[in-house]
C-alpha cells in the first residue's frame, strides 16, 4: 500500500475529506447531467463492443514486467474495439425504456473507478470507492444514443435515404425490411405513418462504407467521444474506437479465448520493471508502437469483418452480441480507411501515416484533433491528407516541443510539408471540447475548462469539418471551412489583429492556418 506508506494521517484526513466532499457535491449535482443528443448525420447508428483474439505477441519485444503482478505490460493478445456503423433502426424517444442500450460508462463501473483513482495515485481501497461512485453519479444515467447490434445500413437503403434522413413521400424512415429484392419501408411524415414499397433494388449501386479507425487520449477510453464518432458513423462511416491496452487508459479487461481475464491498469513509468531500465521516453514509445500494433489489428479486423469472417467471429467481449457482424460482408471500403486520434491517440494517428497508403498501411489520410504536446515528438513523414483540428486551448496555450520550437509552429509545418492537409483552431474550445464531458456535465466542464463556445455547438463544428475532410478524401466537393482561403497564417505567434476567423456551419468561429494546396 504505498499510498498508505507515503501519507501522515493527516495528509490522509485532509485527502480523505476533501474526497468525501467531492463525492457529495458530484452527487448532488447529478440531476444536472444531460443526456447525449441524437447524432447529427441522416443514419441511424449501430453500436456494438466487439474483443478478438489476435496473433498473441510482445510489440517490439519489449520483456518490460509490471512490478505489482510480474505479468508482461506490452502483451498483444486480444483487440478491442467499439464499432459506431450506420443503421435503419432508431433509437426510442426519450424516457422510453432502450432495451439493448450500451450504458455510456465500461461496465464494471468499479474497474473505471479504481482505474482513475490509480491514475491519481490513490491505492487507499476506501478512496477508490469514491471514484467509482463519483463516477456512478455522474456517469450511470447516460446511454450511448445508439442500437447496440443493430444491422448494418443495407445497401438499396443507403442509396435511397438522401442527406436529409429522408426519401421523397416518406419523411423520416423508421423502419426497414428486405426480402427478395423488394423492401418495405415505413416512415413518419408529419404525425402520420407512411407505408412505402420499393421494387427492384438488387439493381441499384451497390456500396460499400468508408471506414475510420479512432484513437483515444491518455486518461481516455473508446466511448469517451462516442458523440463525434456517433455522428461520424451517422453520415455514412464504419468507426471502430480501439480501447487501448498499452497502460493509457484508466482501466481495461482482456478477455483471453480461453476464459481467463487480465486486468490492464493506468501504466507509469515506477510501475515497471526492465532491464535496462525504461525511461520516460522510452515508456511513450513503447506505448505508441503498442497502439500502432492495435491500429494495425483493426485494420486487419475491417478486411477480416469484409471477407464475410464477421458470421463467425467469437465475441470475446462478456454480455456482447455479434449478430450483425455478419452483415458486414462485402461492405467495407479497404481503399478508404481513414486513421483519426485525439491528444495522445493524434500523435499516434500520425505516426500510424508513415508509410501510407501502401498495402501494410492502407490509409487514405488522417485526422489528428489536439496533436500531444507531451507524447513524444511528431512524425513529419506524411504523404496523405492530413487534417488538424486544435481546440482554442491547445493554440493559445503555447509551449515549447522537443527542442523544434513553439507546438504551434511544429504543428502548421509539418501539416504545411504534406501540401494536402489542413490546420484549423476552432475559438472559444478546450482540450476535451471533442469528448463526450462537455455533453454530459456541460456547467462542470465550462468551469473548469472555461470554454465559451457551447458545448454541442463545438461538437457540431469538429463533427461537420471532420465529415467535410472524409468526403473530400471520397472526392465529394462540400463548401465548409476547409475551402476557405488561411485567415491566420501566424496563430498565437502572430499579431492579436492577424487572426481572422472564418464561420462554421453551427456557427462556430475557425481559425484556418494552412490550407491545402491541392
Ligand atoms: C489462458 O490464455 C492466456 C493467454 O494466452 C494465458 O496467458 C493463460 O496462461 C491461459 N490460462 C489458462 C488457465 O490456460
Ligand atoms: C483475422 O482473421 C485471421 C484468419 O482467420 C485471424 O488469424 C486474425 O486473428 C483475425 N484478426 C482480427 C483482428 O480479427
Amino acid at each position: 500500500m504505498p499510498f498508505f506508506r507515503r501519507l501522515s494521517p493527516r495528509r490522509l484526513m485532509i485527502f480523505g475529506s476533501a474526497f468525501v466532499l467531492f463525492g457529495f457535491f458530484a452527487f448532488s449535482l447529478a440531476p444536472i447531467t444531460s443526456p447525449l443528443p441524437r447524432y447529427t448525420g441522416p443514419h441511424e447508428v449501430g453500436v456494438l463492443d466487439v474483443e478478438v483474439e489476435v496473433e498473441p505477441r510482445l510489440v517490439n519485444g519489449n520483456e518490460a514486467v509490471l512490478k505489482e503482478t510480474g505479468e508482461r505490460a506490452f502483451e498483444l493478445s486480444t483487440l478491442a474495439v467499439t464499432l459506431y456503423y450506420p443503421s435503419t433502426i432508431p433509437p426510442p424517444a426519450p424516457g422510453q425504456p432502450q432495451p439493448y442500450a450500451r450504458p455510456w460508462l465500461p461496465q464494471p463501473i468499479s474497474l473505471i473507478g479504481t482505474g482513475y483513482a490509480r491514475l491519481a495515485r490513490v491505492y487507499f481501497p476506501p478512496l477508490q470507492a469514491l471514484f467509482t461512485f463519483t463516477m456512478w453519479a455522474l456517469g450511470s444515467s447516460t446511454v450511448i444514443p445508439g442500437i447496440v447490434d443493430a444491422p448494418l445500413l443495407s445497401q438499396s437503403q443507403k442509396t435511397l435515404l438522401d442527406e436529409s434522413g429522408g426519401i421523397s413521400g416518406l419523411g423520416r424512415v423508421t423502419e426497414a425490411e428486405e426480402s427478395d429484392g423488394r423492401m418495405e419501408l415505413r416512415g413518419t411524415k408529419g404525425d402520420k405513418t407512411v407505408d412505402v414499397n420499393v421494387q427492384g433494388i438488387d439493381n441499384l449501386l451497390k456500396e460499400k462504407f468508408p471506414c475510420v479507425v479512432f484513437t483515444h487520449g491518455m486518461a481516455g477510453m473508446s466511448q469517451s467521444y462516442s458523440h463525434y464518432l456517433g455522428s461520424i458513423a451517422s453520415h455514412g462511416y464504419v468507426v471502430a474506437a480501439i480501447e487501448h491496452r498499452d497502460g493509457s487508459g484508466p482501466g481495461t479487461i482482456v478477455h483471453h479465448p480461453n476464459g481467463t481475464e487480465r486486468r490492464v491498469w493506468h501504466l507509469q513509468l515506477a510501475d515497471l520493471s526492465a532491464s535496462p531500465a525504461m525511461t520516460a521516453a522510452d515508456l511513450k514509445v513503447a506505448q505508441l508502437a503498442f497502439r500502432e500494433a492495435e491500429i494495425h489489428e483493426t485494420v486487419q479486423l475491417f478486411q477480416n469483418l469484409t471477407a464475410g469472417h464477421g458470421a463467425t467471429l467469437t465475441n470475446l467481449k462478456p454480455d456482447s452480441p455479434s449478430s450483425s457482424l455478419a452483415g458486414f460482408k462485402d461492405r467495407l471500403d479497404m481503399d478508404a480507411i481513414t486513421v483519426a486520434g485525439h491528444s495522445y491517440g493524434a500523435t499516434g494517428a500520425l505516426q500510424a501515416l508513415k508509410c501510407a497508403p501502401s498495402a501494410d498501411v492502407p490509409f487514405n489520410g488522417g485526422i489528428a484533433l489536439d496533436p500531444g504536446k507531451g507524447s513524444g515528438p511528431l512524425n513529419h513523414a506524411i504523404e496523405v491528407p492530413t487534417l488538424v483540428l486544435q481546440s482554442g486551448e491547445w493554440t493559445d496555450k503555447q509551449t515549447q516541443f522537443y527542442d523544434q520550437g513553439w507546438h504551434f509552429a511544429v504543428v502548421r509545418d509539418l501539416v504545411a510539408a504534406t501540401r494536402k492537409g489542413w490546420f484549423l483552431t476552432l475559438r472559444g474550445t478546450a482540450h476535451p471540447s471533442v469528448t463526450d464531458a462537455p455533453l454530459i456535465v456541460p456547467w462542470i466542464m465550462r468551469l473548469v475548462t472555461g470554454t465559451t463556445l457551447n458545448a454541442e455547438v463545438a461538437l457540431r463544428e469538429y463533427i461537420d469539418v471532420s465529415v467535410d475532410f472524409l468526403q473530400v478524401l471520397q472526392r465529394v466537393r462540400n463548401a465548409g471551412p476547409l475551402t476557405r482561403p488561411v485567415s491566420s497564417p501566424e496563430g498565437p505567434l502572430g499579431e492579436v489583429q492577424d487572426r481572422g476567423t472564418v464561420e462554421g456551419s453551427s456557427g462556430g468561429e475557425w481559425e484556418v492556418h494552412v490550407v491545402s494546396e491541392v
